[in-house]
C-alpha cells in the first residue's frame, strides 16, 4: 500500500458524471464474450465504491462465488480442516452451487502457500483427445467453422477437476474425501433455494437448457425458468458425487462416469475415449513469481498465461509513479494499456503447453528485455496494436469461477476452475448430471483467427492429442516481506489478467481497501483487437477525450469477471475478504 490516503475517493466522486454511465449500452456488450460477462452486475457508483467496506475476520477466510459454498469452506476450517481441505470442499460444493462455472467436467489450477513459507502450483486443465488434430475445427478450405469448438461434443476437453482436488488433498490435506465431499452431496440431494443472483446466471443460458431432455429435467422447473425461492435439486450428480465418494478419482476416470461421458460424445460426433481417461494426469509445478516494490508475485505458470502475462506488465509498469498519477487519471490508464498491449502479444505468440513447446518466461521477464519492451511506450500516444509484435522475434520451432481460502495456520490457497461458457458446452452426458466444458475453444482453431474471447494466437497453441489448451486462469497469491498478503483471482477468459493485476494494482498502488479494489471499475486491453475495453465510472468523460486523442479506442462494457479475494492486513493483522459485487451470489465469510 505506497499510497496511504485514498485520494482518488474524493477525486472519482466529483468526477463521475451521469454521462459517464450512460455511454455504455446492452449493444456494446456482443464484442465481448458472452461467458465473461455477469449481467447481473450493476455499475457501482463512486460514492458506493468510496463506502465499500470488506469482510473481516481474525482466523480465516473463505471468498467464493456462491455463498453456500463459501460456508461450506468455513465449516470445514471450523472442524479443523486446513486451507487445503476447505478448497476441496469449496471446489465440490460449487460444482453444486455455481454448476455455470463451478465444475466437475472441466479443469483449473491451484495455487499453495503454505504456512512454512513453500508455494506450490497444481495444474489440473483439461487435455485434448487423443483424436484430436490441429485443424480439426476448420472446413476443406481451411475456414474454421463456427461453434464446432464451443457448441459441440467436439469442443470438450478431457476434465481435470476430480483428480486435481484428489491430487491437492492426498497431498496437502488433513481430511479424507469422504468429509470434504459430504457437504456437496447433500447440497446437490436436498436441493437449495435459488436468489436473485443465482437466478441471473441460470437465465444467461435458460433457452439452451431446453434443447437437451436431460438438461432440461434438471435446469428447468418442468420446463420453465426457475424463479427466486424455487429448490434447486440435483439427485443425478448427487449420484455421481457419492461414485467419486466411494471410488475415489478412479470412479471417475476408469469407471462409470467415464463411461457415460464417451458414450454421450461418441453418440454425438466427439472423439473422447476411455483411453483419454485413463490417461489423463494432473501435474505440480513451480509457480511463476516476479517482485513488485516489496511484493512477490506468485501465480501461474503455462500451460496458464496467467503468471508470466501478469509478472511482465508488472515488470514494465515498475518504475511509473502510478500511485502518484491516481486510479483512473489519464498517465496511470495509458501505461496500463500499452504494459497490457505488449504483455498480450507476447502471450499469444510464446506461450503454450510446457508439454508440448518451450517457454521462454526468464528470457520475457528478464530486467534487460523488460526495459526494451517499456523503452517503446511513448508518454504521449497510443501505439497501434498492429505495430507490436512478440517481443523474442519468430517463435523457434515449432466462465470459470476462481475462490481464496486462508486457514487458521497460515496457509493460502488460490483456486481457478472452468468449464470454459457459463455452463460449458451446455450439454450433459446421460445422468451424470454435471455440465462438459468447451475448453479446446481456448486453443488455436486457426493461427490468426481469433476464438471466442477475441484472443489472436500463434502455432504455439496448436491443438495436439493430450496437449493443455493455452489458458488465461490466474489465481495468484501475493506476499510482501515474505508474508502472506493477498489471495486473487477471476473468471473472465482474457479478462482474468487484466482483472487480477487491477485487484492487486489497487491496493499496492492507489490505496483502496480489498472490497474497493474487487469492486473498482476496470479496464482491459489484450493486444488485438486494438480496443481498451472499459466498465463505466472508470474514465471520466474528460479523461477518456484525452485518451482518445492519444489514439486509445475504447468499448464501453457493462462489466466482467468476478475477484475473489482476500487481504491479510498489516496494520491490523486482520483478514480482509470481498466477494465481487458483480457476482452477487458470492460470499466472503471468515471466522
Ligand atoms: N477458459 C478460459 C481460460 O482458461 O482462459
Amino acid at each position: 500500500m505506497r499510497n496511504a490516503f485514498p485520494a482518488w475517493v474524493a477525486i472519482a466522486i466529483l468526477a463521475a458524471t451521469p454521462a459517464t454511465w450512460a455511454a455504455q449500452s446492452s449493444s456494446a456488450r456482443h464484442k465481448i464474450p458472452r461467458q465473461a460477462l455477469d449481467a447481473t452486475a450493476a455499475p457501482t457508483t463512486m460514492a458506493a465504491l468510496a463506502k465499500a467496506m470488506p469482510v473481516t475476520a481474525k482466523h480465516a477466510m473463505v471468498v467464493s462465488a456462491q455463498h453456500l459454498a463459501s460456508q461450506v469452506g468455513v465449516d470445514i476450517l471450523k472442524q479443523g480442516g486446513n486451507a487445503v481441505d476447505a478448497a476441496v470442499a469449496v471446489g465440490y460444493a460449487l460444482a453444486v452451487v455455481h454448476p455455470c462455472c463451478g465444475n466437475i467436467g472441466g479443469g483449473g489450477f491451484m495455487v499453495v502457500h503454505l504456512a512454512n513459507g513453500r508455494n506450490l502450483f497444481l495444474d489440473f486443465r483439461e487435455k485434448a483427445p487423443l483424436k484430436a488434430t490441429p485443424t480439426m475445427y476448420q472446413d476443406a478450405s481451411g475456414n474454421v467453422i463456427p461453434g464446432k469448438s464451443t457448441g459441440s461434443y467436439l469442443g470438450v476437453g478431457v476434465p481435470g477437476t476430480v483428480m486435481g482436488m484428489d491430487a491437492a488433498l492426498k497431498k496437502y490435506g488433513s481430511m479424507p474425501l469422504q468429509q470434504v465431499i459430504a457437504p456437496a452431496i447433500k447440497l446437490a440431494r436436498d436441493g437449495f433455494v435459488l436468489q436473485q443472483g443465482d437466478i441471473n446466471i441460470l437465465n444467461e443460458r435458460v433457452k439452451d437448457f431446453a434443447k437437451y431432455p436431460n438438461v432440461a429435467a434438471t435446469f428447468l422447473n418442468h420446463g420453465k425458468p426457475y424463479v427466486v425461492g424455487d429448490r434447486l435439486r440435483q439427485p443425478q450428480l448427487a449420484h455421481t458425487l457419492e461414485l467419486i465418494e466411494k471410488g475415489g478419482a478412479r470412479a471417475f476416470y476408469r469407471g462409470s462416469i467415464a463411461r457415460k461421458v464417451v458414450a454421450a460424445s461418441q453418440a454425438q460426433g466427439g472423439i473422447l475415449s476411455m483411453k483419454d481417461f485413463a490417461d489423463y494426469s494432473v501435474t505440480w509445478d513451480k509457480p511463476v513469481s516476479c517482485d513488485y516494490h516489496g511484493y512477490t508475485i506468485v501465480s501461474d505458470p503455462p500451460p496458464s498465461s496467467g503468471g508470466t502475462t501478469i509478472c511482465q506488465i508488472l515488470q514494465i509498469l515498475k518504475p511509473y509513479p502510478l500511485a502518484q498519477w491516481g486510479y483512473g487519471s489519464v498517465n496511470s490508464v495509458h501505461t496500463m494499456i500499452e504494459a497490457e498491449r505488449r504483455a498480450f502479444a507476447d502471450r499469444n505468440t510464446y506461450l503454450g503447453d510446457p508439454a508440448f513447446v518451450k517457454n521462454p518466461i526468464d528470457k520475457l521477464l528478464s530486467p534487460q528485455h523488460v526495459a526494451a519492451m517499456r523503452a517503446t511506450i511513448k508518454p504521449d500516444k497510443a501505439t497501434p496494436s498492429s505495430e507490436i509484435k512478440g517481443s523474442l522475434g519468430p517463435v523457434e520451432g515449432t466462465n470459470t469461477t476462481d475462490y481464496s481460502v486462508v486457514d487458521q495456520h497460515g496457509n493460502a490457497v488460490a483456486v481457478t476452475y472452468t468449464i470454459n461458457y457459463l455452463f460449458g458446452v451446455g450439454q450433459i452426458a446421460g445422468d451424470t448430471g454435471f455440465f462438459l466444458n468447451n475448453e479446446m475453444d481456448d486453443f488455436t482453431s486457426k493461427p490468426g483467427v481469433p476464438n471466442s474471447f477475441g484472443l489472436v494466437q500463434g502455432r504455439i497453441n496448436q491443438i495436439e492429442p493430450g496437449k493443455r489448451p493455452l489458458s488465461s486462469m490466474s489465481p495468484t497469491i501475493v506476499l510482501r516481506d515474505g508474508k502472506l498478503f493477498m489471495v486473487t483471482g477471476s473468471p473472465g477468459g482474457s479478462t482474468i489478467i487484466s482483472t487480477t493485476l487491477e485487484s492487486f494494482l489497487n491496493v499496492a498502488e492507489f490505496g483502496m481497501n480489498m472490497q474497493q479494489a474487487v469492486d473498482a471499475p476496470r479496464l482491459h486491453e489484450q493486444w488485438l483487437p486494438d480496443q481498451v475495453f472499459v466498465e463505466p465510472g472508470l474514465l471520466t468523460a474528460a479523461a477518456q477525450r484525452k485518451l482518445e486523442g492519444m489514439g486509445h479506442h475504447f468499448k464501453a462494457v457493462k462489466s466482467w469477471g468476478a475477484d475473489e479475494a482476500i487481504l491479510v492486513n498489516p496494520e491490523t493483522g486482520l483478514l480482509e475478504g470481498a466477494n465481487d459485487r458483480r457476482r452477487p451470489a458470492g460470499l466472503a465469510a471468515g471466522y
